[in-house]
């Protein structure tokens, strides 16, 4: 029997073009890294002038990866960059994007409606073959795939910010995916060298699913006054050996962000008291005070 397994595992889907939906802060990085790892990628982004800024973007950072990894030679960096480069490809038009995907990965800004319109449209246009990825933070796999025929071929593909930089991939099952598909998204997190985790469709999958309602129950600390925001941060990185204190992370990650995951969670699931949104953060986010990318949020940060 395990022969066979390992057979049928083998004969799995390999992955080489990659049609990646969204050219913003994650899709630019998930573009890169396919890229850079071999496969062939095509961009899609709403217009032209967002195109241009994502290309310029991934060019940036494919210089910053090429200078780390060449130190000592500047003409392998340099072809390091060029090659990826010519791997990706550029489009503004969704049906021409998936002609010869094997793998798309949707980026593209998260909500449910706009997730629907698209995917309905790739899947008319995507050949047999082509698996379907979203990198949705917060919305529901199965919900996403619920427009799309070879809901077997659909999964959630997890990734984290900066994308080039974090090792993680969260690999979302649903009921309906097929093992050829799990097992061809596990070998392509793996080959472009991310260390994948696996788990089922629920809200906020394995790692915001903790992380989220951490920092809502240290902002409640805060809010009680139970202790201060820099206590808070020194008892959680000096007592349970975390690198930054939730206060901070949570400025980190932005408080539109994490406000806006709880007030969805919420929604869904109006019973579960880890799910309220903090009032505080609620008032910050009117304020736009937003965290260190705004200049303050619960610390003030030199712009
Ligand atoms: P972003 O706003 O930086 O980028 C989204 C991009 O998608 C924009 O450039 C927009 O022009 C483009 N876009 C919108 N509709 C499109 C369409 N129909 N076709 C082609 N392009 C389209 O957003 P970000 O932060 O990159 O997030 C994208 C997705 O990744 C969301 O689902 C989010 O939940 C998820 N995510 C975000 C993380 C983060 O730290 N920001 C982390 C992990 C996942």
């Amino acid at each position: 029997i395990s022969t066979r397994a390992f057979a049928t595992s083998s004969a799995r889907a390999v992955i080489n073009n990659v049609t990646v939906i969204g050219g913003g802060l994650m899709g630019s990085g998930i573009a890169q890294v396919a890229a850079q790892n071999g496969n062939h990628v095509t961009l899609l982004e709403v217009n032209p002038e967002l195109l241009q800024k994502a290309q310029t973007n991934i060019a940036t950072n494919l210089t910053r990866v090429a200078k780390k990894l060449y130190k000592d030679d500047p003409n392998a960096a340099q072809q390091f960059v060029e090659d990826a480069k010519k791997r990706i490809q550029g489009t503004t038009k969704a049906e021409e994007s998936v002609g010869d995907a094997d793998l798309v990965v949707e980026a593209i800004v998260e909500n449910m409606e706009i997730k629907h319109k698209l995917f309905k449209t790739l899947d008319e246009a995507a050949p047999q073959k082509t698996l379907f990825a979203s990198n949705t933070s917060s919305l529901s796999i199965g919900e996403i795939a619920s427009v799309v025929k070879r809901k077997d071929k659909f999964g959630g593909l997890h990734f984290f910010n900066p994308v080039p930089v974090m090792k993680l991939l969260e690999v979302v099952r649903i009921p309906e995916q097929s093992e050829e598909t799990y097992q061809a998204f596990m070998a392509w997190g793996k080959s472009i060298g991310k260390s994948c985790v696996t788990c089922k469709d629920t809200p906020g999958f394995i790692v915001n699913r903790l992380l989220v309602p951490y920092i809502a129950e240290a902002i409640r600390m805060l809010e009680r006054g139970d202790a201060s925001a820099k206590d808070i941060d020194t008892a959680m990185k000096l007592g349970a050996g975390y690198p930054m204190g939730p206060i901070e992370l949570a400025d980190y990650v932005g408080h539109d962000t994490t406000n806006s995951i709880l007030q969805g969670w919420q929604k869904k699931f109006p019973g579960n008291p880890l799910f309220v949104p903090c009032e505080s953060t609620k008032k910050l986010v009117q304020e736009k005070k937003l965290g260190v990318k705004s200049g303050e949020g619960y610390y003030k940060y030199n712009k």
